[in-house]
């Protein structure tokens, strides 16, 4: 019995699952939640990082919203070769997309924040050939005040550590990734020259003793 028990603990084929992240998705990073006071403009920031370049032909966008844990997504931004925002959407021209592509920046603007602005958004990437597709999700809460002064400074400041550190760690395991991934490349290619390389050099060596 016990055996039994140990057994599946000591297989070495969990042990790594269990203490390396496997990364399987592309990075997306957006605050977990955002305080915007009502009136107000808020940028919700959502950026990703990707092992290839935005190809915008490929690229592709889309920003959600979810009034509740229940309710369905209503599709408001999209970029599909071009920014589009969603006809009547329910934000109408309070939203602005203020991200780039280009830059790994999917951001997007809402001006003049209401109460029933509240709720979960989410922006969905893909950038192929990446076949993951990313997923983020910003929770907004509306304020009808500004906190008191100290309490967000420290909030601030908590965050911006935390944030930092969660980004530095996101940065180093995309660092791997992309390298492992180029490695692996890199080797299928360098078999590939070693052949052609030895080809040459067969004919090559040949001339060298003509001369
Ligand atoms: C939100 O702001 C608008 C105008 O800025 C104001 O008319 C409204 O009363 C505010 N709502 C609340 C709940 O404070
Ligand atoms: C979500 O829906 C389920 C069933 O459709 C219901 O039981 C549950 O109370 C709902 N939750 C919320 C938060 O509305
Ligand atoms: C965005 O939505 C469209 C359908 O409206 C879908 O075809 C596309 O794959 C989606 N893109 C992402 C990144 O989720």
């Amino acid at each position: 019995m016990m055996m039994m028990i140990i057994g599946p603990l000591l297989n070495p084929s969990l042990a790594p699952s269990l203490t390396v992240p496997s990364i399987q998705a592309m990075e997306v990073m957006a605050p977990p939640t955002i305080y915007a006071l009502n009136g107000s403009s808020i940028r919700l920031t959502c950026t990703f990082n990707s092992c290839y370049q935005v190809e915008k032909k490929q690229f592709s966008l889309n920003w959600t919203y979810q009034g509740c844990d229940n309710c369905t997504e209503e599709l408001f931004l999209q970029f599909k070769l071009k920014v589009m925002p969603m006809e009547e959407n329910r934000f109408g021209d309070r939203i602005e997309f203020t991200g780039n592509p280009s830059k790994n920046d999917v951001s997007f603007t809402l001006r003049n924040v209401q109460l029933e602005d509240e709720g979960t958004y989410h922006c969905y990437v893909m950038n192929p050939p990446d076949r993951h597709k990313g997923h983020g999700k910003i929770q907004l809460r509306v304020i009808t005040e500004e906190p008191p002064e100290r309490d967000s400074t420290v909030a601030v400041i908590v965050g911006a550590t935390v944030g930092g550190f969660l980004a530095v760690v996101i940065l180093a395991l995309v660092a791997v990734k992309c390298v492992r991934r180029k490695k692996q490349q890199r080797l299928n290619t360098d078999d590939q020259k070693t052949e052609e390389e030895g080809k040459t050099d067969g004919e090559g060596n040949p001339e060298e003793g003509a001369k």
